[in-house]
């Protein structure tokens, strides 16, 4: 069926290289090439090796490994033309309600397998999509086949899936990964690729990443595509953030202009580079690389609170030319705040 098909085409497909988007051309094929969770991958070795596979299930957030690890072991423990016949992937644009459960995954669980012993596996990926009622008719066909199938539950948000079925799982967290795991992987796709990047490139990579190992090599592509070298600015145009050098300024206007300039030379700025406020309020909680004087410093926090206010209620939909004033007005009242306690 499609389904099944699905699978064959992700994980069997010979790599022609090209055209592949680099998240898959360097997807990991074995638990070995996994850059990180070290404790996971030697457990489920472990399983695999003394042949005691339990249920799994994998939870944390994009890009961290999960649906390449399951893929991995599954690799392992099938060879190439049993994938079919004993693997089965659902996934995201598969449909999540009761009907999958009582129809592909029931018929796939007990179906007998003429010549394999072992069992088949079961690969719920996006697992927090189903439905409640298909979560509950899961729980029980899961306890019927265990005798020769295995279910691997695949996730972000854990709380999304019924405690009932969280219990017969051996559970995993995949956590976000570490600068140290992500920038070795990374110095290797740069290296086949032949790119042109400067430190500055990687690190805004890294910091806009966030422990997603999939964003990162997106990042990574769509910026020596889009522009040649590898930068930090190429990076952040790239992916719509505004520049280090923008956000520097859009300060410092609020903090040396008076209200109607630092209003509109923000205004002319955010119009000129198309950038929304939203992303700029964000750019500066997340990243606050602008060098404060020292009397700022002490100012930041309070600051940044605001910028977290302004930030939800922009989300709310309030006029960003309101939200723009009212953000240089709170700006300019901590200024006079801080001129005001000044030594
Ligand atoms: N631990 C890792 N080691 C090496 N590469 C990784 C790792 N995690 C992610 N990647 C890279 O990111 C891509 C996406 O990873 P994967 O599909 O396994 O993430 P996921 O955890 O399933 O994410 P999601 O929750 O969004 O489905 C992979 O193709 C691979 O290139
Ligand atoms: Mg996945």
């Amino acid at each position: 069926s499609c389904l099944v098909g699905y699978m064959a085409s992700t994980s069997k497909a010979p790599l022609q290289t090209r055209n592949l988007p680099w998240v898959e051309k360097y997807r990991p094929q074995t638990l070995d090439d996994l850059i990180s969770h070290k404790d996971i991958l030697s457990t489920i070795q472990k399983f695999i090796s003394e042949d005691k596979l339990p249920h799994l299930l994998f939870y944390g957030p994009p890009g961290t490994g999960k649906t390449s690890t399951i893929l991995a072991s599954a690799r392992q423990l099938y060879k190439e033309k049993e994938f079919n016949s004993m693997v089965l992937e659902l996934n995201a644009s598969d449909d999540r309600g009761i009907d999958v459960v009582r129809g592909p995954i029931l018929s796939f669980a007990s179906t007998r397998t003429i010549f394999k012993k072992g069992f088949k596996l079961v690969i719920l990926d996006e697992a927090d999509a189903m439905t409640q009622d298909a979560q509950n008719a899961l729980r029980r066909v899961i306890e019927k086949f265990t005798e020769n199938t295995r279910f691997c539950l695949i996730c972000n948000y854990l709380s999304k899936i019924i405690p009932a079925l969280q219990s017969r799982c051996t559970r995993f967290r995949f956590g976000p990964l570490s600068p140290d795991q992500m920038i070795p992987r990374l110095e290797h796709v740069i290296q086949q690729e032949n790119i042109d990047i400067t430190p500055d490139g990687m690190k805004a990579i890294v910091t806009l990443s966030t422990g997603d190992m999939r964003r990162s090599l997106n990042i990574l592509q769509s910026t020596s595509m889009a522009y040649g070298k590898v930068t930090e600015d190429t990076v952040y145009t790239c992916t719509g953030h505004p520049l280090r050098s923008d956000i520097a300024n859009i300060l410092d206007w609020c903090l040396n202009k008076d209200f109607t300039s630092a209003y509109n030379q923000i205004l002319e700025l955010k119009t000129l580079k198309g950038l929304a406020l939203h992303d700029i309020l964000t750019e500066v909680h997340l990243h606050q690389h602008v060098d404060f004087h020292t009397l700022w410093q002490i100012f930041l926090f309070p600051l940044l609170l605001m910028f977290h206010l302004f930030r939800h209620r922009l989300a709310s939909g309030t006029s960003e030319k309101i939200q723009l004033s009212s953000m240089v007005a709170a700006f300019q009242a901590v200024r006079e705040l801080v001129v005001s306690e000044a030594p």
